[in-house]
């Protein structure tokens, strides 16, 4: 479960602060989805990042099954994000270099995993968003929806507990988009897993349990479950 208190970011560059989050509080229960909404340059991409362990606030705690992110030494950060957080970005983040098994593999190093079970479990991922046969091309070989795919099992082949997303459909056209979107709505109900999902797309958005919109750095959460007639 996560526990977002009294969540503020302050970005200063110079003269100059942005508040990018202004007092956050937010619950997430284990094995819920959220849908994050809200204008360009409203918070999301920062608050998907102090969920993500990405980035440190600058006030408040951000508590993952108690442990508090905001607080925790640099090296347990790397070590929580690396098991327990998959994420998935709008440009797919892929190593141009490497093959679609290879991109996959790089989730399992900090881990420890041993190479031959990593290729076994980067080849199964693969599979498992329909790459099966795409295994050794690299990414400029595979289409965009293709790249985000690899994405995916990269962030999924370690079984995390948590997958965020950040536009993850944003890159690509429309029949594809359905097909992410399809694909990460049937992971996250097969894992169990907390999914949070910022998204523009509001045919998404109609369709999410839960809507957290945030504007200028606040948040209004809106059950959607009490909509349903
Ligand atoms: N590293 C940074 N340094 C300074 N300001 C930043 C930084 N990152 C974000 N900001 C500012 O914080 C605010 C929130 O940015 P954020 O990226 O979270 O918005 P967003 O809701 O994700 O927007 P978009 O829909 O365009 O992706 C913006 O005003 C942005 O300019
Ligand atoms: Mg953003």
């Amino acid at each position: 479960m996560y526990k977002l208190t009294g969540v503020s970011k302050r970005y200063t560059r110079g003269k100059e602060t942005v508040e990018a989050l202004r007092g956050i509080d937010l619950v997430i229960e284990d094995g819920d989805q959220l849908v994050i909404q809200g204008p360009t340059g409203g918070g999301k991409s920062t608050l998907l990042q102090m969920i993500g362990g990405l980035d440190r606030p600058t006030e408040g705690s951000v508590q993952l099954d108690g442990v508090d992110l905001a607080s925790i030494s640099e090296a347990r950060l790397t070590r929580l994000r690396a098991e327990k957080i998959g994420i998935i970005f709008q440009a797919f983040n892929l190593i141009p270099t490497l093959t679609a098994q290879e991109n996959v593999e790089t989730a399992l190093v900090p881990l420890g995993v041993k190479p031959a079970e990593r290729r076994e479990r980067a080849a199964e991922a693969l599979r498992s968003v329909g790459l099966g046969e795409r295994l050794s091309h690299v990414p400029t070989e595979l289409s965009g929806g293709q790249q985000q795919r690899v994405a995916i099992a990269r962030a999924l082949v370690k079984k995390p507990r948590v997958l965020l997303a950040d536009e993850p459909t944003g890159n690509l056209d429309e029949g594809t988009r359905d097909d992410i979107m399809a694909l990460l709505e049937g992971l996250w109900r097969e894992h169990g897993l907390t999914f949070v999902l910022v998204t523009h797309d509001s045919s998404i958005a109609r369709r999410a349990p839960r809507v957290a919109t945030i504007k200028a750095g606040q948040l209004t959460v809106t059950d959607q479950d009490q909509y349903v007639s």
